[in-house]
């Protein structure tokens, strides 16, 4: 199983690593496929996510797409963070070996969990805006890991 140089660089030195004390919203979610947990929380001002920063019980593969997910999402509108994808976490690192996919889900949806955190807060629902919280496709592939 070969890593790129970036998903080595991103799990070596992770951004954005740690508790937030003043977050706007925070979200955790769980990987079904390998029992591992992440943590995401965001700030939230004028629509702009304008600090992030995750903690997670997950693999190195997780932290590399945590640490690049929260690179691409911060200073950025809460819409666009949404539209943050997976696959375009895994593009920015170069790739990812097949079986560690499932591992790159836990950052996409945990940022959705934190803006749906978020609205709550504010007395909004989330679920027209962010939908409800599903299961990714990679996950229930069995990868025979
Ligand atoms: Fe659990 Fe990668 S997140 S093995």
């Amino acid at each position: 199983m070969a890593y790129s140089a970036k998903v080595m660089e991103h799990f070596a030195h992770p951004r954005n690593v740690g508790e937030m004390k003043d977050f706007s919203g925070v979200g955790e979610v769980g990987n079904p496929k390998c029992g591992d947990i992440m943590r995401m929380y965001i700030k939230v001002e004028n629509n702009i996510i304008t600090d992030v920063s995750f903690m997670t019980f997950g693999c190195g593969a997780a932290i590399a797409t945590s640490s690049m997910a929260t690179e691409l999402i911060k200073g950025k509108p809460i819409e666009e963070a949404l539209k943050l994808t997976n696959k375009a976490v895994m593009v920015a690192l170069d790739g990812l070996p097949p079986v560690k996919i499932h591992c790159s889900v836990l950052a996409e949806q945990a940022i959705k969990a934190a803006v749906s955190d978020y609205y709550r807060r504010i007395g909004i629902d989330p679920v027209p805006i962010v939908g409800e919280l599903e299961e990714c496709e990679a996950c229930e592939v069995d990868l025979g890991e």
